[in-house]
Parts: C-alpha cells; structure tokens; sequence
C-alpha cells in the first residue's frame, strides 16, 4: 500500500510523477476546469496539532477532485478510546485515505503499519513532506527549473528543513542549512539520505553570510514549532543572528526567491520589510500547497487516470 510518511517512500521518478500531476492539475484549474478525478473518494484528516494551509487546502484539493473529505480532531479518540488496530482498521473500512497531522512521528507510522489505509503525513516532529512538494513547485515556477538550485535555509534543522534537505536530494539541488551549531539538522536523516543519494550535497554551517551567498532561493520557518513552546525564550537567543533581513538579503544574489512555509512570526525569523518584497514568493507557495497535494492525492488514489492523462501528455 502506498503511505507517504517521508519522501523515503517515494523514488525520485514517483516524485516526478506528483509534481508534473500536480502541475497539470494547476494547468487544468487556471482553464477553469476541475477534472473529477477522485469522485465520491473520502479523505479524513486527522489532526493533533492546529493548522490553516494543510487542512484547508487538502479539503478544497479534495473538493476540486470531486471527492470529499472529513476533519477529525482530539473527538474520535485516537490512541484513547480503542486501540490503535482496532481505530485503524475502523477508519480504514470508511476513507479512501488519511492525512495525520502528529506531535510524534511514531504516531504516523504506528497507523500506517496496518495497511488498512493509505497515510499522508500532514507534519510531524520529524518531517513535512507535503510541505516540501509545495516549495519544489514554487521554486521550478519562478526559477524555470529546479536541478542545480542552490536552497539555503536560515534558520532552525527542523522538520521543513528535513523534508528540504531530502526533496534538493532527490531532485539534484543544492541545501545548505545556515544555523546555530545545536540546531542542525537531524543526523541520521542526514546519513539515510546520503546512503539513498549518494550524490546528495547538504551543507551545515553557522556562517550565514556566506549561505546566501550563492543562493537562488532564501527559505527559513519559525526559530520555535509547534510542540516547543518552552524553549521559546532560549530559541530566541540563539538565533538573533539568523533573521532573513534587508541586510542579508543584501548579501545573496538579486535574483534569490524567498520563501516560508507559514505561518511566520514577523519580526523574529523574517522581517515585514523581506516577507513583503518582490523577491518572496510565500504566498504563492501556499497556494501551491492546493496543487501539490491535488497531485498527491490523484498519484496515490487513482493511478490510472494519472497514466492515461498526465504520463501520456509529458
Ligand atoms: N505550512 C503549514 O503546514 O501551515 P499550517 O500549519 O497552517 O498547515
Ligand atoms: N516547523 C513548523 C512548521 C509549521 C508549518 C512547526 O512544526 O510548527
């Protein structure tokens, strides 16, 4: 069964496949019109931490395919009511898919192991990978192409980040993550993407001049997630010299986009000034959520279709 709990469960040709579904999806909707590609299919989307932009875009995605979908919070009971077998192989008796949002990574996959149902992972602790499909779109419109890209992120090694370093891997990009030493990225991520992509160039460092040196697109997210909370005040310190600012910008190729994934805390890890300038790209990439997972959703949910339209076309 098709899951996607990281983009370890895609190879890099499934990832193409999304992509050019996704963009083909945006083609037919900028026509006016909405192929019912997945229709009277049912999503539920299972949510333990808030969210706008993943839970509204995969419910208008779904509606736009002509399918529907369900939003289930804290209520249903996961993990509480009954256990995780008997919820999973329940729930999966009734949608044709489940999108989690978890504080825990192990709590996608714990759900997933069933097989009773495919699961997207609408953002753990560990990863974003929808997130990451949404940015690679951003960056080929505004670019005109992603392989060979340098994407530097300031800021925190997240779970944005992860999913970053992971897509530039997959697609041939450049990641450099610009932080302070203790927020790297995750290194045993770090080590299964090299052993997946040998050729994969991810740089750390804590030199946030020379990062964006030679960057063709600027990404940073918030210095505290969702689930940090606590370590605000300490975040806040340590990364005073990461803001994406006039005077970095200044430092990084006219032609660099900007991007965030969002929500952002203006005035901590990007200024109005940067966020609201002609060189960020944010808003359209979270509008690119909606196509992203329209691809996703379409690749996962009914093959077929993708074969006989988007393959045929490329
Ligand atoms: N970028 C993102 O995932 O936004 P939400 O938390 O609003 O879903
Ligand atoms: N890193 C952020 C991303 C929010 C979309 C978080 O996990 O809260």
């Amino acid at each position: 069964m098709q899951h996607l709990l990281s983009l370890f469960d895609l190879s890099t040709k499934d990832l193409e496949g999304i992509l050019a579904t996704a963009t083909f999806l945006k083609t037919r909707l900028n026509r006016g019109e909405r192929p019912p590609v997945l229709e009277r299919r049912v999503i539920a989307l299972l949510f333990e931490k808030p969210s706008l932009r993943t839970r509204v875009s995969f419910e208008t995605g779904m509606a736009q395919l002509g399918g529907t979908s369900l939003f289930l919070g804290e209520d249903v009971g996961w993990g509480k009511r009954e256990s995780p077998a008997d919820f999973t192989h329940v729930l999966g008796q009734f949608v044709d898919a489940v999108v989690c949002r978890t504080k825990k990574h192990e709590r996608v996959t714990q759900i997933a192991k069933f097989d009773a149902v495919p699961v997207i992972n609408g953002l753990t602790d560990l990863c974003h990978p929808c997130q990451a499909l949404a940015d690679v779109i951003t960056i080929q419109e505004s670019l005109g192409s992603v392989a060979g890209k340098h994407l530097t992120f300031v800021g925190d090694g997240n779970n944005v980040a992860g999913s970053l370093a992971l897509i530039c891997a997959m697609l041939k990009m450049r990641f450099t993550l610009a932080c302070p030493n203790e927020y790297r990225l995750n290194q045993d991520w770090v080590a299964k993407i090299y052993q997946q992509y040998p050729q994969a160039m991810i740089e750390e460092t804590s030199d946030v001049k020379k990062a964006v040196g030679d960057a063709d697109a600027i990404y940073t997210d918030v210095w505290t997630s969702m689930g940090q909370e606590t370590e605000s005040a300490i975040r806040k310190q340590a990364f005073a010299d990461y803001q994406v600012n006039a005077n970095l910008m200044s430092m990084a190729p006219s032609h660099a986009r900007v991007l965030h994934c969002l929500p952002a805390v203006r005035g901590e890890e990007i200024t109005d000034e940067v966020i609201d300038s002609n060189q960020s790209d944010v808003i359209v990439q979270a509008g690119n959520r909606m196509h992203a997972q329209k691809g996703l959703l379409a690749w996962i949910l009914n093959r077929d279709w993708v074969t006989d339209n988007v393959a045929a076309e490329s």
